[in-house]
């Protein structure tokens, strides 16, 4: 099995960190991204599904055989049902029934079950009871638990964060700054974790939606558009005692600047890396335009063309996506 890992790692991870050019309130800045479209299921939650795979096969707490069932609003489902397929496992996959219908199809494509929980059965929250009540009732179910399984900000900790540090080493910078929308958490605990090892200094900011702040609030209020951040509580393996304040992001103004930076730039983005994008330039804007801010575009457009990300989305007052001129990109290739 160790070999099968081996092999599939070679499709996890190790993406390039884009680095973006652009102007903002009249000052030329650079803010950088890793481009995790290019992992195997073209999201960053390969490398938590990976990892937590990993490590429950090192531990013996997975069989062969054995049903992977997890709770997910889309991308850690498309990554288990990969993944978890690629290692000879069924895999069941719950979640809220209001997702994208690309995600839907494509986790059915993967061979996996699909389990739709309504807003009645308790939408998100109810998906994580599911999973646990049929662990309860059958044999041989594996739960990955990513909202409390710390294997998941591990895998950030040892692939994506030593990956941002030698590839900024490659171009003579080091990180001032680590922006991340949360989902469960995993990205930005696990990166912060590693940059601090390095550089003690390192700001490390989650982000939320204004419309949903789940996090600042400590519960759930408000709907938002910003598929794969703040579900509806806030996750266990989330310590915002050690990071930095909260930074909002309006989904409206995510869209537009993912839709921005596909059509000035041609990179295709999903809307939390829109939001991620402008997270690092308010945070940039703290720290001065010559700052090193760096954030992850999580994954590509395709799963959201049924959403508002291919329609046309009002400006509203206080948008910075309007503001933002975007000249150009060069890649930072994976390191060596
Ligand atoms: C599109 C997207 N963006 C951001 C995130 C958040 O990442 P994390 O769970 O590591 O906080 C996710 C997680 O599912 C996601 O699917």
């Amino acid at each position: 099995m160790n070999d099968r890992f081996d092999r599939l790692a070679a499709v996890v991870g190790n993406t390039p960190l884009i680095a973006v050019r652009l102007r903002f309130r009249g000052r030329s800045r650079t803010v950088y991204a890793k481009a995790e479209s290019f992992n195997l299921t073209g999201s960053i939650k390969d490398r938590m599904a990976f990892h937590i795979l990993r490590r429950a096969w090192q531990e013996g707490t997975i069989r062969p055989g054995d049903l992977i069932a997890e709770a997910t609003s889309g991308n850690t489902g498309i990554s288990f049902a990969a993944l978890g397929r690629a290692l000879g496992h069924r895999v069941a996959i719950y979640m809220p029934d209001w997702m994208s219908q690309e995600r839907v199809a494509v986790i059915s494509s993967l061979g996996a079950q699909i389990v739709p929980v309504s807003q009645e059965q308790g939408g998100f929250l109810g998906s994580i009871r599911l999973t646990e009540e049929r662990a309860a009732s059958e044999p041989r179910v594996f739960l990955p638990r990513q909202f409390s399984n710390g294997a998941n900000v591990e895998a950030h900790e040892l692939s994506t964060g030593p990956e941002i540090w030698a590839q900024l080493a490659a171009i003579g910078r080091v990180p001032d700054a680590f922006v991340a929308g949360v989902g469960t958490g995993g990205t930005v605990m696990g990166v912060g974790r590693y940059l601090r090892s390095r550089r003690a200094e390192v700001r490390v900011h989650p982000l939320e939606p204004a419309e949903s702040p789940t996090l600042s609030t400590g519960h759930k209020i408000g709907r938002h558009r910003i598929q794969g951040i703040s579900d509806e509580f806030v996750p266990e393996i989330l310590k915002l005692a050690e990071l930095d304040r909260v930074i909002a992001v309006h989904d409206g103004d995510a869209i537009l600047m993912a839709q921005k930076l596909a059509q000035e730039l041609g990179l295709a983005l999903g809307i939390s890396s829109g939001a991620n994008f402008l997270g690092a330039l308010l945070v940039q804007e703290e720290l001065g335009a010559d700052a090193v801010v760096v954030t992850v575009f999580c994954d590509s457009n395709k799963k959201y063309l049924s959403t508002d990300l291919v329609r046309e989305e009002p400006v509203r007052p206080g948008y910075l996506a309007p503001e933002v001129e975007l000249l150009e990109f060069e890649a930072i290739a994976r390191a060596a």
